[in-house]
């Protein structure tokens, strides 16, 4: 059974729902009470803004019409912007975009669907004039950081006295211990080698010390606006201020989110392909025992795409309570594979292993190139594209799943590119946000996050000097 959200972006649900061994239509009809409280759930927050937790404001819904109605983003923020990818590209050599966890998925997701892995080997001018870009602040491990100012430092000696830098520091609450330890860093050091060090940020509009340091040393900013959470900012400064940097084309990356907002927001599952698919999930969770879920692109380039759906789904469905108290324990946990090179390491435990599983696959129609295998099948030569062994093997691995009653569905986009990109994105938002709401959660807390980063400050306090 196939469902198409909008042109060129498509849902299959043949192995997911339908069928005695899968989620049924009585399931369904059983879970119509939930189904409603969800849809309620998002009209209210389409409408107001306010989250399940009394005062929680939540306004991903504005984030596709960003440009257009300038409340998230104000006018002066994006006439900055534009000045600021203007100048970039051309100017700057080398963009750093420096945070971790929500700051960082989704720019690392957009930057390898859309400029690929050989980026920056690339000449500037087939890279059309923009610059290289290095991801900084993921990591505390300082090898990372060393090799990247290795590398920064044998480049600008090429250059010669004409290297420019634009770091971009991306932090919502500006205190991340890793982001903000990258940034002392890069201060330090790239003012040594570079020719230009130029640093701007992404951060609180009202507190934090990212925000101060900015204030302080006069450096560009722009807003993380109220409301949205790490894990839903792509669509926000946090993602649109980086893609612009590079060139990529933020307005179809902004209409992608804005047809998949637009198509699904009926309160009939049937008519609404993410409400029916967050169902269908939490249906499989909660009655046919599927605690994992595996995202899995059919596509080498949204490798990183299941990374920052990971985040999604576990830091939005991963809590022990509803909002009214009760045990919860809902979501599952998310596991990254990509085909078909996690075919030949991941999928045998999917097909024999614990029946726990549900797996999300990722189609993509026309892949941007295409070659031929030269094969050989039932002992003849046979010529096959590439492209059709993509299909055949997500295919041959659905099928597969499906004769061992292991649920799959299939997501299908036309091409990776920015408007399709924007689309699935936004999608995503749209299930965990349904989801979320079906199982009485609060799905845009992250307690546990707030946990850890809790005990690791009071560790590295022994470290701060007398007061
Ligand atoms: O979802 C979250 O809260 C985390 O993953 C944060 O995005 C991450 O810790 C980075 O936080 P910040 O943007 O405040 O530096």
């Amino acid at each position: 059974m196939k469902s198409s959200i909008w042109d060129g972006f498509q849902a299959d649900w043949t192995n997911v729902f339908g069928q005695d061994w899968n989620v049924t239509p009585s399931d369904m009809e059983a879970c119509g009470a939930e189904i409603a409280r969800a849809a309620g759930a998002a009209a209210r927050i389409r409408e107001s803004g306010c989250g399940p937790r009394e005062g929680e404001r939540v306004l991903f819904p504005h984030l596709p019409y960003l440009l257009q109605e300038k409340t998230l983003m104000p006018e002066e923020e994006i006439a900055a912007m534009k000045a600021l990818s203007a100048e970039c590209r051309g100017g700057f050599d080398a963009v750093l975009s420096v945070g971790i966890g929500g700051s960082y998925l989704g720019n690392q997701a957009l930057f390898d669907a859309c400029c690929g892995p050989y980026w920056n080997l690339m000449t500037r001018e087939a890279r059309d004039g923009s610059p290289q870009v290095f991801f900084a602040g993921e990591t505390a491990d300082p090898e990372a950081l060393s090799s990247l100012l290795r590398y920064l430092r044998t480049q600008a000696e090429a250059k010669n006295g004409t290297y420019r830098v634009l770091t971009l520091v991306i932090s919502k609450s500006g205190t991340t211990v890793e982001p903000s330890g990258a940034l002392s860093v890069l201060e330090r050091e790239l003012p040594r080698f570079c020719d230009e060090a130029r640093f701007a940020a992404v951060t609180d509009k009202a507190k934090g010390a990212l925000l101060a340091k900015c204030r302080e040393r006069g450096w560009l900013h722009f807003t993380v606006p109220e409301g949205i959470g790490g894990r839903f900012s792509v669509f926000s400064q946090v993602g649109i201020v980086f893609a612009s940097l590079l060139g990529l084309d933020i307005r179809a990356f902004l209409r992608g989110a804005r047809l998949t907002e637009e198509s699904c927001r009926s309160e009939d599952w049937r008519e609404n392909p993410a409400l029916a698919l967050a169902a269908m999930k939490y249906i499989a969770s909660r009655n046919y025992g599927v605690t994992a879920e595996i995202v899995m692109p059919y596509c080498a380039r949204l490798r990183s795409l299941g990374g920052w759906y990971a985040q999604l789904l576990g830091e939005s469905l991963g809590k022990k309570d509803t909002v009214d108290g009760r045990p919860a324990y809902g979501g599952r946990t998310p596991v990254c594979a990509v085909g078909t090179t996690d075919m030949h390491s991941l999928t045998q435990e999917h097909q024999e292993g614990r029946p726990n599983k549900l797996l999300q696959f990722i189609a993509v129609e026309e892949p941007a190139a295409d070659l031929d295998f030269q094969l050989e099948e039932r002992g003849r030569p046979c010529t096959v594209p590439m492209s059709r062994v993509m299909k055949a093997a997500l295919r041959a691995n659905a099928e597969a799943l499906a004769s061992a009653h292991k649920m799959s569905c299939v997501l299908s986009i036309r091409k990776v590119n920015e408007l399709y990109l924007g689309g699935l994105m936004y999608f995503f938002f749209l299930t965990i946000a349904y989801e979320g709401a079906m199982a009485g959660i609060d799905a845009y807390d992250q307690p546990g996050v707030e946990a850890y980063k809790k005990i690791l400050h009071q560790d590295l306090a022994q470290y701060a000097g007398p007061v």
